[in-house]
């Protein structure tokens, strides 16, 4: 029996399909390679020395994906594909709200016509939207303030009702914070197509010298340096949570919710202070306006999954910068090579 992981090609994928191994589980990756490289493979079986079976395609196309499910025995599936960027989000909406909800209603339609009805579920902390409240707690209300994280809110509830509907599912909607960081052997990371949106990325390139200055989105929040804070979470942390709630989800049917995140909050300037302690490098800065649709602090209350799942953030933030740094040194182009 196998764990079938979509988008496993990808950033957290490619990180939870190194756990998944380790922990003993076979694994099967379905990906189209629209945010990823083929690349990502050869490094995972250097990694795990193994050749994980993989298929080429969209989770959009329903042959395709049914003939992954008829010619293999899948017990579960961690479901990571899907579009991620916020601000092509609002440019495009339809074609996010296409790939990631038709993406998904699709999937499960082919998990249902298969008999397979358990599903580990990328959501993320976008869902609080401008909930100022942190440590957040599973049970605040839901919203969004863009396309993306509307994908987010609504596919959660698409998989409540799913399991709801049918008892026989097992659900788990899995709230990531912000993943950094990347696998020890710097061999895979995170890899964005142009200039990053997020704030590690653009540290480690302009660490590398492909840009020239950070750009800090406001000082003037009520934080305790000003600027913005958030709940960074070691990529190899957040997989490993996964493996764990892959097996919660083996051993217990029905829907439940968790944050996976570390429990503390730090700025900006505590990431780049951090990431240059740390790698003896300096990150010129300056200060810009705030970024719209940011909020001042978002950090989680992890303390649910530590109960329920005996999961818990091991690695620390010298951790997360080091490795994001040996990753992005190792790969100033990401996988081209
Ligand atoms: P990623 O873009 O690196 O990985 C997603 C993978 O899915 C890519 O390899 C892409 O090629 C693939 N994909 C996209 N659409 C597909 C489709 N229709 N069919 C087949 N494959 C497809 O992103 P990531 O950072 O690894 O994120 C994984 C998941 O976690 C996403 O659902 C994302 O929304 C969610 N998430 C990410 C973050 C973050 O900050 N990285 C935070 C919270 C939630
Ligand atoms: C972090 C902090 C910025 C870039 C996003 C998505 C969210 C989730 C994770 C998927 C903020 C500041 C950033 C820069 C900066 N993804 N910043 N200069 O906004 O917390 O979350 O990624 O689900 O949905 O919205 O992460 O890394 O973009 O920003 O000053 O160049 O860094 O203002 O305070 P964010 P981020």
């Amino acid at each position: 029996m196998s764990i079938l992981v979509t988008g496993g090609a990808g950033y957290i994928g490619s990180h939870t399909v190194v756990e998944l191994l380790a922990a003993g589980y076979d694994v099967i990756i379905v990906d189209d390679f629209s945010n990823s490289s083929p690349e990502v493979l050869k490094r995972l079986a250097t990694i795990t020395g193994k050749e994980i079976p993989f298929y080429q395609g969209s989770i959009l196309d329903k042959t395709f994906l049914d003939k992954v499910f008829k010619e293999n025995k899948i017990e579960a599936v961690i479901h990571f594909a899907a579009f991620k960027a916020v601000g092509e989000s609002v440019e495009k909406p339809l074609v996010y709200y296409h790939n990631n909800i038709t993406g998904t209603i699709t999937l499960l339609e082919v998990m249902t016509g298969n008999d397979v009805k358990n599903i580990v579920f990328s959501s993320s902390a976008t869902v609080y939207g401008m909930t100022n409240v942190s440590p957040l707690t599973e049970d605040l209300p839901t919203s969004a303030t863009n396309p993306y994280g509307y994908t987010k809110v609504m596919m959660e509830q698409i998989l409540n009702d799913v399991a709801h509907a049918n008892p026989d599912w097992s659900v788990t909607n899995l709230r990531y914070f912000n993943p950094i960081g990347a696998h020890e052997s710097g061999m895979i990371g995170e890899a964005p197509n142009g200039i990053p949106n997020n704030l590690m990325p653009y540290i480690t390139q302009v660490a590398v010298g492909k840009l020239k200055e950070l750009n800090v989105f406001g000082d003037d929040y009520d934080t305790h340096d000003g600027t913005g804070v958030r709940d960074y979470i070691h990529v190899v942390d957040l997989a490993k949570g996964h493996v764990k709630a892959v097996k919660n989800n083996l051993a217990n049917k029905g829907a439940r919710v968790y944050n996976l995140g570390t429990g503390h909050g730090y700025s900006v300037l505590d990431l780049v202070k951090a990431f240059e302690k740390a790698n003896g490098v300096t990150i010129p800065y300056v200060i810009k306006p705030r970024r719209a649709g940011d909020i001042a602090t978002c950090y989680a209350d992890p303390s649910k999954a530590k109960r329920e799942l005996g999961w818990e953030a091991q690695k620390t933030l010298t951790d997360m910068v080091r490795d994001s740094w040996k990753w992005q040194s190792q790969n100033p182009n990401g996988y081209q090579l």
